[in-house]
């Protein structure tokens, strides 16, 4: 069972038709970037991803539930953050379990017990502030940070919850270069925990959908590209996958090599951005016969 299914999906706002017959399944820890030309109607499937929106017809099944209305499943981070000012960055990390594990009566009337569990949440929160790099400014407040360490904290306060997706629409889109990258290589370090997991036939830990604009970044973040757009054939009714490939992997601690993606990038430039409508993209959705070909070069058959 893959952790998140997509069948046959269209959405659309009254006589506006946006999604068109959209057809996606991701397995446990993958890093899929999202791309598409503007208005294709990204947000919208991220939004029936999250089960605030969900679609005109068609189905949206993670971990094989349906998802009709949002859960703890699913998390999302979008480019502002959402932070409370009045929490300190492990006080916003640790709301989430707050909310979901315990009431004001419990708080109120069983204290004893309340006080070891908050013991427990601040932990947990703390050792995820470590794995975003926010360890030392865990008692600050949102006010006292940079744009970068807010969306860290978005993070970890999204991954707390352990979702069995996190959906992140453009979330460094409104950093500056440097902090972007760096951001950008923390997800390359959550992913080297999946690769870690699998290697140690562990469930990998994070399975990620991240919708941005830069194809230098969807290409470097990512392990599988998908880009969605309206100009296909039948793009009157909406945008549909019109590409889907793996993507190159980078090691944070590897030197970047822009060369590795400069052909794939002009491929998603001509695929996805192409206002030349009638082509045949189908050459373009190659990510599950190219997956299953890796997988059986690497188990040496
Ligand atoms: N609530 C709504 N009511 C009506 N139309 C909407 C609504 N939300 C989005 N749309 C329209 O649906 C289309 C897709 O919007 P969406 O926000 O999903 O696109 P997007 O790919 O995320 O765009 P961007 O890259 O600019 O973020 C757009 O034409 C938009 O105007
Ligand atoms: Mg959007």
């Amino acid at each position: 069972m893959a952790n998140l299914e997509i069948d046959h999906l269209s959405h659309a706002y009254g006589p506006k038709k946006v999604l068109n017959d959209v057809n996606l399944r991701v397995e446990a820890g993958q890093v899929l970037a999202l791309v598409g030309p503007s208005g294709c109607g990204k947000s919208t499937l991220l939004r029936a991803v999250l089960g605030t929106h969900p679609p005109t017809s068609g189905s949206v099944c993670v971990g094989g539930k349906p998802m009709l209305r949002p859960s703890r499943d699913v998390g999302i981070v979008y480019q502002h953050y959402s932070l409370f000012d009045f929490l300190t960055a492990r006080q916003n990390v640790a709301f989430g379990l707050k909310l979901d594990q315990t009431s004001t009566p419990f708080r109120l009337f069983n204290y004893p017990a309340w006080r070891k569990l908050r013991a427990e949440h601040l932990e947990q929160a703390d050792a995820l502030l470590k794995k975003v790099g926010l360890y030392a400014a865990r008692d600050q407040y949102p006010s006292q940070m940079s744009g970068g360490m807010r969306q860290r904290v978005a993070i970890a306060q999204a991954l707390i919850m352990q979702p069995r997706v996190l959906l992140l629409d453009e979330p460094f889109g409104a950093l500056d270069e440097a902090t972007r990258e760096e951001l950008q290589l923390m997800l390359l370090r959550l992913y080297e925990e999946n690769v870690r997991a699998r290697a140690e036939h562990r469930e990998p830990p994070y399975t990620v959908i991240i919708v941005t604009h830069e194809l230098n970044e969807a290409l470097f973040v990512a392990d599988r590209v998908v880009g969605l757009s309206q100009y296909h054939a039948d793009g009157a009714n909406g945008a549909t996958i019109v590409y889907d490939r793996p993507a190159p992997i980078f090691k944070p601690d590897e030197p970047k090599d822009l060369s590795k993606f400069v052909k794939q990038k002009e491929e998603l430039i001509e695929a996805v951005f192409s206002e030349r409508h009638l082509k045949d993209h189908r050459k373009y959705v190659t990510f599950w016969s190219e997956h299953e070909k890796t997988a059986v070069e690497g188990a040496g058959v």
